[in-house]
């Protein structure tokens, strides 16, 4: 039974290999000074920065570039933002990149005017926005996250080893984003296989959680389908447009606060990822999918239906003369073998992690009630030790 729900989402998107133009018809809305956001110059690289401070230049504005939003962008960072968003009274935030630089805007459109250390008020107590927010506008440059069209923004803090999200509200998610597939055709393999497995984690969060007849299950079956034969093509050939815009369009869609509607969710791989990046500042999508199948190993028991049920569904697993403990196995095994042939991490240790950060990496991981089995500290450290001994 879907549970009761208000939904809205207020971002605005442009889509196709023409989106860019749509940013010509936004500016207008806002005053003269646009914090230009981005990331370590690849968009100086393939040509995106000349096409938006072309547009940004015929639209009659003022230009303040915030350059250098790191992948997994840093609590320092952020102070350094704020500055300048006030320094120069930002009428809008213009974040052009990944995940990473759009998470990185929504956090400094929250932050800019807040009279409180917004690490602490933000991300360690996760209270409400109650002061002056400057809207924010994405050019998305590569997939995964699905920040273009949600309010959420994770901030690593380095000392405290800390890598935590908040998820704000409509108020904050950017007011349109751009999303023109073509822009995504530079990304380097690493990261945009990275992107393609966040997309899957993000169905799956959602998806292995509660049992109950919903529609929104039966979307995500279609996602998942999708992105399953989407990225196997793009992997092939990663300039195949049909391929890649579909990709783009499953990565909203995963995430973009509707799939969650009249459901629980689960969200515990994010939670151990954000730890293991914590720890190791590696690609978010490969914090995940090193964690992913021990993860539902160990909670497939807990759930056994949906498990038979994802595997009948998304991995075609025949069911004649099995179990359904067999069944449900078979399609998470289906799944670490797609997730081999993409090239993804697989084992924790190849991202950095060493025996002696498992304590610190549990004790980091928040334990959530979503899912089919609530974890202790001990099982995360098992999920780990799972995780370092695959081959
Ligand atoms: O810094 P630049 O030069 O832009 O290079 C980036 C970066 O090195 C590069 N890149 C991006 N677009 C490119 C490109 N290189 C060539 N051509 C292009 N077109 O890719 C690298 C990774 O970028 P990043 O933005 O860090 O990746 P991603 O989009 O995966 O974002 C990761 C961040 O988002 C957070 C993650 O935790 C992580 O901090 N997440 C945000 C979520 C949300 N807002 O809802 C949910 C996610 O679960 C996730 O936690
Ligand atoms: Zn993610």
């Amino acid at each position: 039974m879907l549970g009761n729900f208000i939904y809205s989402n207020p971002t605005k998107l442009y889509f196709g290999d023409n989106a860019l133009s749509g940013l010509r018809e936004e500016l207008p809305k806002y005053g003269k000074n646009v914090l230009f956001v981005y990331g370590g110059g690849s968009i100086k690289k393939n040509g995106i920065y000349d096409e938006v401070t072309t547009i940004l230049k015929e639209c009659d504005k003022n230009i303040i570039e915030d350059a250098g939003v790191m992948p997994n962008p840093t609590v320092e960072k952020l102070y350094e933002g704020c500055e300048r968003a006030r320094k120069c009274k930002a009428d809008l935030i213009l974040a052009v990149g990944g995940g990473s630089v759009c998470d990185y805007a929504k956090a400094v459109s929250v932050s800019a005017y807040c009279d409180q250390d917004p690490w602490e008020k933000y991300f360690l107590h996760m209270e409400d926005v109650d002061n002056k927010i400057i809207p924010v506008g994405c050019v998305l440059t590569m997939v995964g996250t699905g920040s273009e069209m949600n309010g959420g923004s994770v901030i690593t803090n380095r000392a405290q080893k800390l890598k935590i999200g908040h998820i704000f509200k409509d108020n904050v998610m950017p007011k349109f984003s751009i999303l023109n597939p073509v822009y995504t055709f530079s990304v380097p393999k690493y990261q945009m296989i990275s992107g393609f497995f966040d997309i899957m984690s993000h169905i799956l969060e959602q998806y292995f959680s509660g049992d109950d007849d919903n529609t929104s299950d039966y979307i995500m079956e279609g996602l998942l389908k999708s992105l399953i034969y989407s990225t196997k093509k793009a992997i092939d050939d990663p300039i195949d447009y049909e391929a890649r815009s579909n990709i783009m369009w499953i990565a909203t869609w995963a995430l973009n606060t509707l799939v969650e509607k009249g459901k629980t969710t689960d969200w515990e791989v994010h939670m151990i990822g954000q730890s293991v990046g914590a720890y190791t500042d590696a690609a978010h999508g490969m914090t995940l999918s090193s964690v992913s199948i021990p993860y539902y190993r160990f909670i497939m028991p807990y759930g056994i239906h949906k498990f038979k049920r994802y595997a009948i569904n998304v991995w075609n697993v025949k069911t004649d003369g099995k179990t359904d403990r067999e069944i449900a196995s078979e399609g998470l095994e289906r799944m670490k073998q797609y997730m081999k042939d993409l090239g993804l991490i697989m084992n924790v240790k190849d991202l950095g992690v060493t025996e002696d950060m498992l304590e610190g990496i549990a004790e980091g991981t928040f334990l959530l009630d979503g899912g089919y089995k609530r974890l202790t500290k001990q099982d995360v450290i098992h999920i780990l030790k799972e995780s370092m001994s695959v081959q």
